[in-house]
């Protein structure tokens, strides 16, 4: 456990000002010690919240469903049963567990300022070099490539996939493995089918964990016990206590946490793994650092008991649906099965397209400039957090596209986030990615916003909170 030091204090790297498009020998062993983007003097919990600290059963807190409820308990949770079609008020939207419809619930309330994470810079959209790329593939497509696909994926796109996954994250695949997908999501679905189908009901999950990922598990009638998270990331004698057989993790940049899975903890990871455990990695926003040297997806060192996924959502746009998969060969077939049976391949123009922009260098320029552009967002976030919500504590702000401020503190955080969205700010209650009790918090994108419009939403969710007390 460690902290102390803002991750904007932090001095840069030497990975620094090179370019983004790393080889796979510069992608280094994350230390075994890893400095939490923390202001103030709390880490982050790694247990239970400590008896001073809200219970899930508190009002207004999320009641989530425990590991031990059967499948057909969760995929009625997943369905969103438990939820009111979603209005977007913010009584509506946190008023009670969070069904299936939560997240499009949220995304219809009407704000001045959208603080969701998940997003990049969506005005950063590279509309022209899109348009470009996309009228030299319609130039040059023969006709026969309007026709059915390959479920897999164009061959064009695969290939640049696995280039463009060599130069990122270390790994070296053949593009024959790689399966193009409709995101980390439609991934997760397809995966979920073809591990039930071998047996595996159960699938661990991180906690504090996305409880997006966790309402695709349900739906597919996978349970998800929660293995606890610290500021080395997983920790792995939590998940061999659980005895789940896979695990989803995403250890470049946890998620909401933002912690990157440290050395000491991939060793024993990659151990478990080893002794037969299956391991699912969610690359879902790993391109995007800043503070700290890129480290190598764990499927660079383990091909055959990873199961590798990753998107453009955080690259380009959500709304592409566009991502790929590899897993080990064992389950190549049942998933290109699951794949033909869930749409017959993704749209080719758009794998087209996408696959020009990878090999063009294109991408990779694009990655540049939301560096730049996310960090000045992110410095504004911290700075009008320590200005205006001295209390709260930030973490994991080195990466991604979003950080997490915790409240040392006894209350629910989705009236929090009630209270700021009916001021006009939208933000996730920690409590949403939790299985576990822990502290309050809430999970700020910061990517999406320019650097006035983030210091004014914070300036409002103090409001909000000055409110509640
Ligand atoms: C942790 C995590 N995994 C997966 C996804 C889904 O990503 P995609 O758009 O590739 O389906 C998200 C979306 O925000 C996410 O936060």
């Amino acid at each position: 456990m460690s902290g102390g030091t803002p991750d904007a204090a932090q001095p840069p790297t030497a990975f620094d000002g090179t370019p983004d498009a790393v080889q796979p020998s510069t992608l280094t062993e994350p230390p075994s010690t890893l400095s939490v983007s923390v202001r103030g003097a709390a880490p982050i919990s790694a247990h239970p919240r400590p008896p001073s600290t809200p219970s899930s059963s508190a009002p207004g807190a999320t009641r989530l469903p425990s590991p031990a409820e059967p499948p057909s308990a969760l995929s009625t949770l997943a369905r969103g049963a438990a939820h009111p079609s979603p209005t977007g008020s913010p009584s509506t939207v946190f008023g009670g567990t969070p069904g299936a419809d939560v997240f499009d619930a949220l995304r219809a309330a009407p704000a001045k300022i959208d603080l969701s994470p998940g997003v990049p810079d969506l005005a950063a959209f590279p509309r022209g070099a899109w348009l470009r790329a996309e009228r030299g593939v319609l130039n040059s497509l023969a006709p026969a490539e309007l026709g059915y696909g390959a479920p897999r994926g164009t061959p064009v796109l695969r290939r640049a996939v696995a280039n463009w996954l060599a130069r990122n994250r270390g790994v070296l695949v053949d593009p024959d493995e790689v399966v193009i997908v409709a995101g980390v999501a439609q991934a997760l679905g397809l995966l979920a089918q073809v591990l039930r189908e071998d047996g595996i009901t159960a699938l661990a999950v991180e906690d504090p964990g996305s409880l997006g990922v966790r309402q695709h598990l349900w739906h597919w009638g996978l349970a998800t016990p929660p293995v606890a998270v610290d500021a080395a990331g997983l920790r792995v004698d939590d998940l061999r206590d659980s005895g789940a057989p896979a695990v989803v993790i995403t250890p470049a940049h946890q998620f909401p946490m933002g912690v990157v899975l440290d050395g000491d903890r991939r060793r024993q990871l990659i151990r478990w793994a080893d002794e037969g455990g299956l391991i699912v990695e969610d690359d879902y926003d790993a391109e995007h650092r800043y503070d700290r040297p890129p480290v190598p997806a764990l499927r660079s060192m383990l091909a055959e008991q990873v199961c590798y996924t990753g998107s453009v959502s955080k690259l380009l746009a959500p709304t592409l649906r566009v991502g790929w998969l590899l897993v080990p060969t064992r389950y190549r077939e049942a998933v290109v099965a699951a794949k033909r049976f869930a749409d017959l391949g993704n749209a080719a123009l758009p794998q087209l397209v996408l696959a020009s922009l990878m090999e063009s260098g294109e991408l990779e320029r694009q990655l540049r400039l939301l560096r730049r552009r996310h960090i000045r967002r992110r410095d504004a976030m911290i700075e009008a957090i320590g200005a205006d919500l001295p209390g709260a504590v930030v973490h994991g702000a080195a990466a991604g596209l979003h950080l997490v401020i915790t409240f040392d503190a006894d209350f629910p955080d989705a009236d929090l986030a009630a209270a700021a969205l009916a001021r006009g700010v939208k933000t996730q209650p920690l409590s949403w990615h939790r299985q576990r009790p822990g502290r309050p918090g809430l999970v700020l994108g910061y990517a999406a916003n320019p650097p006035t419009a983030v210091a004014e939403g914070v300036a409002t969710i103090a409001a909000a909170l000055r409110e509640l007390r």
